[in-house]
């Protein structure tokens, strides 16, 4: 069984207070996605529109941004959010509040016990960097959410890679410096581990390198 230090699970998401949300969409969505990690917003915000569904999970919900801007397929929506920090919880539902979201304070580290019905699609934008260890200790990630799954639902998402990407100093430098910080703990990520770890537990799914971060979709 796989084990995560409590600390360290702590500290990728301590980070987001209610200031650091009140700056997130400027600093962290348009400057640092365009000019540090060379993937503007568009881009993850095309994947939602792309396997979004209308009874849909998303887990590290930060200020809810992709889901305040994306097209859902359907009027009648179901909506579930899923943090450790309470601060992103609070400004993501309150952002959200026309669906109605039922709220989750849960790790994605841990098994979710939701007792609630499974979800046809789920959403992980830019939470496994946040998540301690290396590719395959984080893939128990991607099991805890398989089980919450309908068959044939998709899980999507975005993760800021180390190695297997192209990143300049500047990159370099924030993510040596966030790692030590404890904010990302991505310096063992690779796109080969990421590719095959996702493989291993979804075998139809799909990786695709922009800049600095790897989108991926996978189907149960
Ligand atoms: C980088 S933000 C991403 C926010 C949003 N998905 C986006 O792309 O803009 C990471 C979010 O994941 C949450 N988070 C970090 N570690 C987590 C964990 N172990 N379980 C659940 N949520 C976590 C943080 O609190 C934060 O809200």
């Amino acid at each position: 069984m796989t084990s995560f230090n409590t600390e360290q699970v702590k500290a990728g998401s301590a980070m987001y207070s209610r200031f650091v949300l009140s700056i997130y969409d400027f600093f962290f969505l348009w400057y640092n996605l365009r000019f540090l990690w060379k993937c503007p917003a568009r881009f993850l915000l095309d994947l939602y529109n792309q396997y979004i569904s209308s009874n849909h999970l998303d887990i590290g919900v930060g200020t809810g941004y992709f889901l305040d801007r994306c097209k859902f397929p359907d009027t009648d929506i179901r909506l579930a959010l899923m943090d450790l920090n309470p601060n992103s919880l609070r400004a993501a539902s309150r952002r959200l509040s026309r669906y109605k979201p039922e709220t989750y304070r849960r790790s994605a580290t841990e098994p979710f016990n939701l007792d609630a019905a499974a979800f046809d699609s789920v959403g992980m934008m830019n939470l496994l960097h946040c998540i301690p260890g290396d590719m395959k200790t984080k893939s128990i990630v991607f099991k805890h959410v398989k089980e919450v799954m309908n068959p044939g639902a998709v899980v999507f998402g975005s993760t800021i890679l180390y190695e297997g990407i192209n990143r300049n100093a500047r990159a370099t430098f924030a993510i040596k410096y966030a790692n030590k910080k404890g904010y990302m703990a991505n310096l063992n990520d690779s796109l080969e581990d990421l590719v095959e770890s996702l493989r291993g537990i979804f075998p139809d799914s799909s990786v695709n390198v922009i800049g600095c971060e790897a989108l991926f979709w996978a189907r149960k």
